[in-house]
């Protein structure tokens, strides 16, 4: 069993990776592997909306994006982190997200998923529900802890010190692997997803 965590901070091996690191420790003592993929500090570019990616299967524009999805397309769950830039998910990760979900979220799609947000001060819930969107829309059991998946700090160390916070990653990578287990016994006892009907899509005109 594999998990990918997609670190999206700019800043790499920081705040958010801190807590995503935490959380890979713990999937290890349970037996699941996990992988931490870095959005990175290059320019991530935004969704234009073009759709070549329905016809093509994937997004023309190649920067790292359609490697997360092929990645994702044979791991067993994601966890999605990002710092909290102006009380929402930051720039680099929502462009990130925006495209691979558009371009390949059958990949996604029956996997749980969980979001985590590590900020300074504020903004941590609206950030949180931000990141949770991508999982709503895309049939994703979504895995929760304790308390809102949040660390507070603005340095690793800071991150390490929130103690409330850390406590947070350990149970939601617990319950990760608890419910990948159970995905598992459940496939083992020939319990499918379910058949999925062909999406209505009416933009509320009739
Ligand atoms: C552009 C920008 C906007 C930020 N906005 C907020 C904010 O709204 N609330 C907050 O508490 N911290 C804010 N911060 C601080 C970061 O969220 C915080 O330091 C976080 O832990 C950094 O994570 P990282 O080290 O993984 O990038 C902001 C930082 C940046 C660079």
């Amino acid at each position: 069993m594999k998990v990918i965590l997609l670190n999206g901070s700019p800043r790499g091996k920081q705040c958010t990776y801190t807590a995503l690191e935490v959380i890979a420790n713990r999937l290890k003592e349970h037996g699941v592997d996990s992988e931490i993929i870095n959005v990175g500090a290059k320019a991530v570019a935004g969704c234009i909306g073009c759709a070549s990616c329905v016809s093509a299967g994937k997004c023309f524009v190649d920067d790292g994006v359609n490697e997360f999805v092929e990645k994702m397309r044979t791991a067993d769950g994601l966890i999605v982190g990002s710092p909290v830039h102006y009380a929402g998910a930051s720039g680099h990760v929502t462009s990130f997200l925006d495209r691979a979900f558009y371009s390949g979220s059958s990949a996604m799609q029956g996997k749980p998923g969980a979001a985590i947000v590590s900020c300074r001060r504020g903004g941590a819930s609206a950030a949180f529900d931000q990141l949770n969107k991508y999982f709503t829309i895309s049939n994703m059991p979504i895995i929760s802890s304790n308390y809102w998946n949040q660390v507070h700090g603005n340095t690793p160390e800071e991150v390490l010190r929130d103690e409330e916070g850390i406590q947070t990653m350990e149970i939601l990578a617990d319950n990760m692997a608890w419910i990948l287990k159970c995905i598992q016994a459940g496939k083992d006892a020939g319990i499918e997803l379910p058949q999925r009907p062909a999406k209505i899509k009416t933009n509320y005109i009739r």
